[in-house]
Parts: C-alpha cells; structure tokens; sequence
C-alpha cells in the first residue's frame, strides 16, 4: 500500500485487522521499522486524537514524527490553479506540497470539507493534490469526504466487543449545532459495507449520504425502529449533502437516549469524539456501562500505527 486514503487502498482488510491486533499487543515490536524515516503530519484543522495517536504510532514504529499546523505559522496557501495571486495568500499549493514532500518519507494530512463548493470537497481537492504533487505516500487524516483511520479503528473495536458474528451496527444521524462534515459518516458506511455485519444508518429525511457512499443501502427514518435490536449504535451528526452543508434540523428527540438503547440488543454506544454532551448523546449513556467511547478512541492509536507500517513495509 502507499497511500491511504480510503479503505480501498488496503490490499486485504482482514490482514489489516489481524496486523493492528498484533501491534495492540506488542507496540513496540516494529520499533526498528522506520529508523531514519520521517512522518510530517499536516493539519490544516483542528485534532485531539488523530494528531496524538498518529504522532504516537509513528514514534511506536521509530520514526521521526514533525507536526505542522499549516494555518498557524505555515504561509497562506492558494490552492485554485490560474489566478493572479495579488491578495492575501503568498504561497501555492503546487509548490508548498512537493517543498513539503521533499522534507519526509510520508505525509498525513488532515483538511476537512469547506461547505464552499460541494464539486471542490468531492473531488478530494486538497489531499489529491497532495497525491498528486508531494511524491512520497500520504496518510488520510480525515479528508473533505472520509476518515478512514477512524473507521479502521472503529471496525478494530466492533471486533473487539461483538458478541455474535454478524452484530447489527446502526449508524444514527444526532443533532449539533454547527455544520459538520458528512466524512464520517461516509467513511464509517463505506467501510463498514466491507464487512458482512447487518448495517442500518438513520436520519431525519433530507440527510441522506451520497450515494457513492451508500450504494444499495436505504435508511431507515424511523430512529427507533432502527434501533430495534441493535448490537452497536454509532452516533454522529452531519449537515445535508443534498441541501449541501445546510442544517436542516436540530430535533434532540433523535439525542441518543435511555429511550432508544432500551429497544436494543444491551448495545455498546460508539462516537468518535469530540461529542456534544446532551446533543448528540445523554450524560447517562455515554457515562452509563455500554459506552466505549474511550476504548474507540484507543484504537486509533492502532489503527494509525497498522497503517503506518504497511506503508513502511512498501518504501524500506
Ligand atoms: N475523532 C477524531 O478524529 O478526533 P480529533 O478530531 O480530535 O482528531
């Protein structure tokens, strides 16, 4: 593999899982791997858990890991191609990126969907370029459309904590105030399509996932009849993608609740973090035994650091 932007890019899912189990046991056992190497992450958007675990996976691995917040201390990057940069960004894409490539063995990168131009995020236009222009292998770290580290390690720990070969996962749309990106979402349906789990994904009409995404999947708009004997619920907002970026509601009756986990399967509660207590989820689930939200965000650590090392595993 030499990117990772999707889960298409993995050769073989199930030896990805397989290797992050592996290096969730022994950490440390390819600590040789990236000797002399270089992870430059860069973040266009705010993280806590994709900066920390991917900068811990690749020091895991024995790289030298940099960090770059582009925004704050980078120049102000141009990225339309074929116009006269006379206003207040000093610096293109087309020569940041390679600069950039020319300082490290594989870049991360997170920039997330602008709601500018719903054609622009579509196309992947800043990690494409990235791709395109850095010459060595990229790391999605949560893109315009995706975060497929995210989903990794969500698939990782479903494993972990299913109690029957084929759980039913149901990915549940939660109000918030603010627009957020559909890359999760996204990611988490793509992915999880690879499996054979039962995957249900609810929302209020209006909110439906593009349909690359979705592909012969239907939502179910009916939040409890969704939930009806769920093993895991997986709760996340996102703004329209038809309406694109739009809020078109903010109805906390779709608020994970007592009310909804009472018609499951005893389901675990997962979020990817950072939640909006209260809006997305109640303080007595997400507090309450079932949640594992905090056991999700452990295994992105290994989710990273599996992917880190199949790309070392290619450019050694
Ligand atoms: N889940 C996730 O990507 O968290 P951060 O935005 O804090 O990195």
């Amino acid at each position: 593999m030499r990117h990772f932007t999707s889960v298409h890019d993995l050769e073989n899912l199930d030896e990805a899982l397989k290797l992050a189990f592996e290096l969730k046991k022994s950490p440390y056992k390819y600590q040789d791997l990236g000797k002399n190497k270089t992870l430059l992450l860069v973040f266009f958007n705010s993280s806590l858990r994709t900066r920390l675990s991917t900068q811990k996976a690749g020091l895991n691995l024995g790289m030298n890991v940099i960090v770059f917040d582009i925004n704050e201390g980078g120049w102000k990057l141009e990225t339309e191609l074929g116009v006269i940069m006379d206003g207040d960004k000093p610096e293109h894409i087309r020569e940041a990126v390679p600069v950039i490539g020319r300082y490290c063995d594989i870049i991360g990168v997170r920039s997330f969907a602008k709601f500018e131009n719903k054609e622009d995020d579509y196309e992947e236009k800043i990690i494409q370029q990235f791709v395109d222009y850095s010459g060595v292998p990229v790391v999605s770290m949560e893109a315009a459309t995706r975060h497929p580290l995210q989903s990794f390690a969500d698939h990782l720990t479903i494993e972990e904590f299913k109690t029957k070969e084929r759980p039913k996962v149901v990915l549940s749309w939660a109000p918030h105030p603010r627009a957020l990106p559909q890359a999760v979402p996204n990611s988490f349906v793509e992915w999880i399509r690879q499996t054979d789990y039962e995957l249900v994904v609810t929302h209020p009409e209006g909110y439906e996932l593009a349909p690359e995404f979705m592909g012969d999947l239907k939502p179910e708009y009916d939040q409890m009849k969704a939930f009806q004997d769920a093993d895991f619920i997986y709760a996340k907002n996102w703004a329209a993608y038809g309406e694109y970026g739009q809020i078109l509601s903010k109805d906390r009756s779709w608020t994970v609740s007592e009310r909804q986990m009472a018609v499951t399967n005893n389901a675990k509660f997962m979020h990817c973090l950072p939640v909006r207590r209260n809006m997305i989820v109640t303080d007595e689930v997400i507090d309450g035994p079932n949640s594992i939200v905090i056991q999700e965000a452990e295994n992105r650590l290994f989710s990273a650091q599996a992917v880190l090392k199949m790309i070392l595993d290619e450019i050694k």
